[in-house]
């Protein structure tokens, strides 16, 4: 008998999961001393967990990465203009608005998608206070040239490093630029505490500041010293970053064979275009674009739906360009014609599911749909 059961949508990531068994003692310590949140004792162990493992000085972990990017301008005191990428998730832009901030957004580069440093000088005001760029996808920014020009215009830099986790550059961990670099944790990344984020900083004055400034301003039981928001980890999440931190360098060696295999597969497809890291880069594979190009006998959004019917969840990484989006289109740096990369890039991009349980079976299932004519 033939069963008509399809096979289980797969979707563009999902989650690392150590086994639950591996979790219980970790609540059980949670139960017994009843710190549920407000920087306990498993924040104060995955701060020094993560500052070891990335690589950094200091890290002030958050209950999301929108927080972080929020807290993040708080702390530097940026106000006026910030020059931004439209490539990115609406969250980068969004903490320019929640801060009162504008946003100035500035085309892309065609082969890392991050912010083209050629075209910043030009967007600079004598409003403008600071560069928030994305390491898209986890491909670094060409950090050299965006300090060289902060430097020259006494700007700030605020690295919206929410795909670049484990990510180094050069040998360094690339989270050591700028004045701060922002993870996120969210479930769908790399290495998740269901929902969080963090800012790293470089120095300790930075990060007292910043501490502060998660826990409503409060120094003490009576000084609040700053207008500050609620954004601490709770116990729980940091308990499972703690786990989660155990199984990374896994779980980033099988996405780095899901890339090989998808490359591979994909190398002799007329059309489509894999852009690859640099050679500087030490990647973590937290996405796998691909470009559907007019040399591919389909569009872009034909391929899509092909995928979806199939039960392929691939996603439109990042379309439509923020600067489409309603509360940021009537600005003049909005205009599709001032940012003709993005523009393009946007209407071809396709990130393909690549997570460490997906099989090599489904990663040769998903390049035959690509291929099939
Ligand atoms: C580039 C970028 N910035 C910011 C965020 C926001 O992070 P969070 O979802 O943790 O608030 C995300 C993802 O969610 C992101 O992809």
């Amino acid at each position: 008998m033939t069963s008509d059961k399809k096979p289980a949508p797969i979707y563009v990531t999902q989650p690392y999961l150590p086994p639950l068994q591996e979790f219980l003692p970790y609540l059980e310590e949670i139960w017994e001393n009843k710190f549920l949140t407000n920087c306990g004792p498993f924040h104060a162990q995955l701060e020094r967990a993560l500052a070891d493992y990335l690589g950094v000085p200091h890290i002030s972990l958050f209950a999301n990465g929108t927080l972080a990017l929020i807290t993040a301008l708080q702390s530097l005191r940026i106000t006026g203009e910030v020059i931004t990428t439209p490539y990115s998730f609406v969250a980068t832009a969004h903490s320019l608005l929640w801060n009162g901030i504008r946003p100035v957004f500035v085309d892309i580069d065609p082969h890392t998608f991050n912010l083209d440093p050629d075209q910043i000088e030009a967007a600079i005001t004598p409003h403008t206070t600071a560069i928030m760029p994305v390491h898209c996808y986890g491909q670094p920014c060409n950090v050299e040239r965006i300090e060289e020009i902060a430097s020259n215009y006494g700007l700030k830099v605020i690295y919206d490093a929410a795909h670049a986790f484990g990510v180094r550059h050069h040998g360094e961990s690339v989270l050591q630029h700028g004045d701060i670099s922002v993870l996120s944790f969210h479930a769908t990344k790399v290495f998740n505490t269901f929902e969080g984020g963090a800012i790293i900083c470089q120095d300790a004055k930075m990060k007292r500041h910043i501490d502060h400034l998660k826990n409503f301003g409060f120094v003490d039981e009576v000084t609040v010293v700053a207008p500050g928001i609620n954004g601490k980890m709770n116990e729980v999440s940091a308990a499972f970053g703690l786990l989660q931190l155990k199984g990374i360098d896994g779980a980033l060696a099988r996405r780095a064979r899901i890339d090989q295999r998808y490359r591979a597969g994909l190398q002799d497809v007329a059309g489509i275009r894999c852009p690859a890291p640099a050679a500087s880069t030490q990647p973590n594979h937290a996405y796998f674009p691909i470009l559907v190009g007019p040399d591919y006998p389909h569009s872009r959004d034909a391929l899509y739906q092909r995928l979806r019917e199939a039960g392929i969840h691939a996603r439109r990484y990042f379309f439509p360009l923020i600067s489409d989006f309603p509360m940021y289109r009537g600005m003049p740096s909005a205009a599709r014609a001032r940012l003709p990369v993005a523009s393009a890039v946007s209407s071809q991009v396709i990130c393909l599911p690549i997570f460490p349980d997906l099989q090599d079976a489904q990663v040769d299932s998903i390049v035959e749909l690509i291929q099939r004519p």
